[in-house]
């Protein structure tokens, strides 16, 4: 699987470093040529000599070398197909996040244009501070690719357990061949993907919208993107920051959006519908601020369902439509499905802390045409997203 494949492996100053050997001899076995490049607080928790042998590489940790070395960070940097950090400290991540470079393994990223993927793995609250979590967040925006961290065991008998745990090894290795396998999976396809939510004015300064983040479409449509697709991303105001590898259009209002999918629609291929597009907008828009009343009524009329009438339009072009459900309303999948002419439909849970709007995570099933319905268990959005562009690469 990983035959021929150059992948660069990094290591810095964690706990979890005593793992990267253990990563280094899996992707050996599977065949990969192997470098590492480690920091030297790496070296507290791993020899070189350990690294050198499974890798049957050289160690390159310093970044002015005794021996004569010439440009080796800008060597390493255009050897790998793909360059993985694992462990990435709280440390090594606040440095790439601010494109900071004092040491070999820093320079190597700032001249590499390969795919990198980190593994995190620190304390639960270093994980959580918020300037960590703002680091990791750039970087995605940047295109950095994260696995972990995940909850269990940590260092010590005294943290216990908690969110922080670098991903095992394997866990690692199979992402990794993940990302290898489906770089083209969605190569020469136009796909637009939807996200956020839309705002309807009911005067100059309110108006109607709903919590929508915009993270499941934001996923998508990155993922879309490595996947090797030209991805249009028409987006509503969001929580994040739209990906950085995609066309992005904001729009503000359901006609707007509207105007713009139907403008891309004839040339795409597939249409991802994440957004939360207000049902409903207000007949009128007031000129002017509307003041203090005993009551106020609004006047509301229905915004038309783009996806609705995408799907009765629909020539070769694949549908995939979100439903947001709770309870008694876990059972419209298929009918909505139906309604809208879809290939697919995501129905997400409304009613679970861990799932739907605002959170990293989500749980879903998928409804297709031919009846078939598939739970897709608790994951990150980015998987769920990877998920469902695997299905859809499917039907294209
Ligand atoms: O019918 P419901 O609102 O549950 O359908 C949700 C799906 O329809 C989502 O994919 C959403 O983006 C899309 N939608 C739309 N236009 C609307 C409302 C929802 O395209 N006015």
């Amino acid at each position: 699987m990983l035959a021929d494949r150059k992948i660069l492996v990094g290591a810095t100053g964690g706990i979890a470093a005593y793992k990267t050997p253990f990563l280094v001899r899996q992707l050996v076995e599977k065949k990969a040529s192997v470098r590492v490049v480690m920091t030297e607080a790496a070296g507290n928790f791993v020899t070189p000599l350990v690294l050198e042998t499974l890798s049957g590489n050289p160690v390159s940790s310093e970044l002015f070398p005794r021996q004569f070395a010439s440009t080796h960070h800008i060597e390493l940097a255009r050897w790998p197909d793909l360059i993985v950090v694992a462990p990435a400290t709280a440390d090594f991540i606040g440095r790439v996040a601010n494109g900071l470079a004092p040491d070999l393994l820093c320079n190597v990223l700032l001249v590499a244009t390969s795919t990198v993927l980190l593994a995190p793995a620190m304390n639960t609250e270093m994980w959580f501070h918020s300037q960590v979590q703002e680091n990791c967040a750039k970087l995605e925006k940047l295109g950095y690719e994260f696995i972990g961290p995940e909850e269990g065991k940590l260092a010590t008998a005294s943290e216990g357990e908690g969110m922080g745990r670098m991903s095992e090894p394997d866990t690692i290795v199979k992402r990794i061949e993940e990302i290898f396998s489906e770089r083209e999976l969605l190569k020469g396809k136009r796909i637009v993907v939807t996200g956020g939510r839309t705002e309807e004015a009911i005067d100059p300064v309110r108006y109607l919208s709903n919590r929508s983040s915009g993270k499941m479409g934001a996923a998508l449509a990155r993922a879309a993107a490595r996947m090797g697709a030209q991805v249009s991303f028409v987006h509503g105001r969001m929580s994040v920051e739209p990906p950085q590898n995609t066309d992005n259009f904001l729009v503000l209002t359901a006609e707007e959006m509207q105007k713009k999918l139907l403008e891309l629609y004839a040339k795409s291929d597939a249409v991802i519908m994440a957004a939360a597009v207000s049902d409903f907008r207000a007949e009128k828009v007031s000129r002017e601020k509307i003041r203090r009343k005993e009551h106020l009524t609004l006047e509301l009329v229905p915004n038309p369902d783009i996806l609705a009438g995408l799907g009765k339009s629909k020539k070769k072009q694949k549908l995939v439509g979100f439903a947001l459900e709770a309870g008694g309303g876990l059972g419209n999948g298929k009918k909505k499905l139906e309604e809208k002419n879809l290939d697919m439909l995501v129905l997400n849970r409304a009613d679970e802390p861990d799932a739907g709007f605002d959170v990293d995570t989500n749980r879903v099933t998928l409804f297709f045409p031919s009846g078939k319905k598939e739970e897709v268990p608790l994951a990150s959005k980015d998987e769920v997203a990877r998920v469902i562009l695997r299905k859809l690469a499917k039907l294209l």
